[in-house]
């Protein structure tokens, strides 16, 4: 009898050790939240706003540098900042940031006022996350609560940037692979491509589609004639390859709409951009996803703020893991 009642005492015991264990997984996987630094740092966003709003002032190419930077970070090793470390061996060297990421100063500049205001509690992950939800809203973009709790990365590694990230090159399956790889679906691959609303790419990422493509000995039929012309002029081959030009010729500066009515008058700048209205079979998903954000940008809008956050919660790193880094470019 005795040994019988000690055992539903065990049994309960190992159930309700069961439950809280369950309850914690159950945290540790939906832990981001908007108000997490509410009373550890009240002024972080206001902060956050100032310096960002100061550096577009100064240069409002930064606005896409910036929510680059957040994509660049989240689709390698989840979103922990590691974009952000120093080091030859690090994902700035890797082929798709090197030469080309930019924004690292003004992330410096945030987290140096940050660290005045509240010393050693905002995380550079997450000031990655706020920083391009402000440039989006600062482009003219929506506006949306950003989850936060993120914590840092130790390792940044630049063999997982180059598997991960997806290249200008690739065709849509393999784009659309790169997103599956992190657990994003075929609308997070339209909705984020939107953000070639904003900023410049270099002749080297489409420069293979205005005289030999795919070694056809001539140009990529899907580009609008005009642009083409355009584009061989500022790209002629043996020129300089890191010259820059808009991804959004009709309103480079503006987080609008405008991409997609690109892609349906064939002016898309990337191949990727221009491969969302390909044909084929998974491309006649994406292409009706294009018709319907060209056609209602509130639409694009609220879909863009699902993918956003989605991606912002990329194998992130809470509660005890990682840590929070003094110096955005350094591991404490
Ligand atoms: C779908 C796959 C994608 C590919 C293949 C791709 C590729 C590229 C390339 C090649 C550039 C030009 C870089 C240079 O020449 O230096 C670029 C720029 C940019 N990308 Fe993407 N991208 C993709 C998705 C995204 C996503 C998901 C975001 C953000 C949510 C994003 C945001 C940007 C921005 C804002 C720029 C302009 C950067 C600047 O002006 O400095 N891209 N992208
Ligand atoms: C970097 O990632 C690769 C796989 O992409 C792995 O083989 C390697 O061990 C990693 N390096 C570090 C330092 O974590
Ligand atoms: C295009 O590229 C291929 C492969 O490099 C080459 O054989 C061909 O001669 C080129 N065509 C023209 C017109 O330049
Ligand atoms: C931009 O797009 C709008 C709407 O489609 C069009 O009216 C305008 O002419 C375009 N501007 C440029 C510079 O292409
Ligand atoms: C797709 O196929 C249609 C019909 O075959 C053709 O008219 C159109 O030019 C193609 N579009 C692209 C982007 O290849």
């Amino acid at each position: 009898m005795k040994g019988w009642k000690s055992n539903i005492n065990e049994t309960h015991f190992v159930v309700a050790i069961l439950m809280v264990w369950l309850s914690s997984c159950v945290l540790v996987r939906a832990q981001l939240t908007p108000d997490f630094y509410a009373t550890t740092c009240p002024n972080l966003f206001t902060i956050v706003r100032r310096e960002v709003k100061r550096a577009l002032v100064n240069e409002m190419r930064i606005a896409s540098a910036l929510v680059r930077l957040h994509f660049h970070d989240c689709f390698v090793n989840g979103c922990d900042g590691s974009v952000l470390l120093d080091g030859n061996d690090g994902e700035k060297f890797s082929n798709a940031n090197l030469n080309s990421a930019r924004g690292f100063e003004v992330v410096d500049t945030i987290k140096r006022s940050l660290e005045s205001a509240c010393s050693g509690v905002v995380s550079c992950a997450d000031i990655l996350a706020i920083a391009a939800r402000d440039t989006v809203l600062l482009s003219g973009g929506p506006l949306w609560r950003v989850p936060l709790g993120r914590r840092d990365g130790r390792v940044s590694n630049q063999t997982e940037a180059n598997n991960r990230l997806p290249s200008p090159f690739m065709n849509i399956d393999q784009i659309i692979q790169k997103f599956t790889d992190v657990g994003l679906d075929t609308t997070d691959v339209v909705a984020l491509s939107g953000a070639h609303t904003i900023g410049f790419a270099r002749c080297s990422t489409f420069s293979q589609r205005l005289f030999n493509f795919s070694d056809t000995g001539a140009p990529d039929k899907n580009i609008d004639t005009e642009m083409l012309a355009d584009l061989q002029r500022f790209c002629p081959p043996n020129g300089d390859e890191n010259k820059m030009t808009a991804l959004d010729r009709n309103s480079t500066d503006l987080f609008d709409n405008h991409y997609f009515q690109n892609l349906l008058n064939l002016k898309g700048l990337l191949l990727s951009d221009q491969a969302l209205v390909s044909n084929g079979s998974v491309a006649s998903t994406t292409k009706s996803l294009v018709e319907s954000y060209s056609r209602d940008s509130k639409l694009f809008f609220s879909d863009f703020v699902n993918s956003m956050i989605k991606m912002g919660n990329i194998r992130v790193l809470t509660g005890t893991d990682g840590e929070i880094r003094k110096d955005c470019r350094v591991v404490n």
